[in-house]
């Protein structure tokens, strides 16, 4: 499974050759949240790790977004998470701190939620913490809605979602 080319972007399988760029990415100080622990390059390695495992148990993972012309935008693609207790498929998104706010992470997430819908998966979700604005704002522009709020990894959580 591989989501579909878009108007700006690609997606590929993630491998230990992205080990920079990923590690670029989401070691990145976050404008929406300056209090988050910095994340390192042992931190990548098991994001890489992680992701290569999923494509193999699942067939699906965050993928590579990059442009047609190979430039590294950032990540986007489907994991399973637990909602209190229960499984469900989320859309996840990162992208480099110089390319936010051009609607990349949008564009790259409406193609994951139909690839999503076209092999079967009949809800999705994203996970995403009250303070995180634009990744709220990412969720509603692809079709999820928020439908409750939860304790996750330490703290509160928004569920957003939607039947595909
Ligand atoms: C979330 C993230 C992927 C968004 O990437 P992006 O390419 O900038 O997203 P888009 O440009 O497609 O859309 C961002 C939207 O958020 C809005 N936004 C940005 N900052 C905002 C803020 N502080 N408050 C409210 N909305 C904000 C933008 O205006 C835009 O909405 P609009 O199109 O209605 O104007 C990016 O910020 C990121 O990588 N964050 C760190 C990783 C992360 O938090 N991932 C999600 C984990 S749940």
């Amino acid at each position: 499974m591989l989501p579909a080319p878009t108007a700006r972007l690609r997606f590929r399988e993630m491998t230990d050759a992205d080990l920079d760029e990923v590690e670029a990415v989401l070691s990145a100080p976050d404008p929406a949240r300056p209090g988050r622990r910095q994340r390192t390059r042992a931190d990548a390695e098991h994001w890489i790790a992680w992701n290569r495992r999923n494509y193999a148990e699942h067939g699906h993972g965050l993928w590579v977004v990059e442009t047609h012309d190979g430039r590294f935008v950032g990540d986007c693609g489907l994991t399973i998470q637990d909602v209190e207790g229960e499984p469900f498929v989320e859309v996840g998104y990162h992208v480099h701190l110089a390319l936010r706010g051009q609607g990349l992470a949008t564009e790259a997430a409406a193609s994951v939620r139909d690839v999503a819908r076209d092999a079967g998966v009949s809800h999705l979700v994203a996970i995403i913490r009250p303070e995180n604005l634009p990744s709220q704002r990412v969720a509603e522009k692809i079709g999820l809605r928020l439908e409750r709020r939860v304790f996750k990894n330490g703290g509160d959580a928004l569920v957003f979602g939607a039947d595909l």
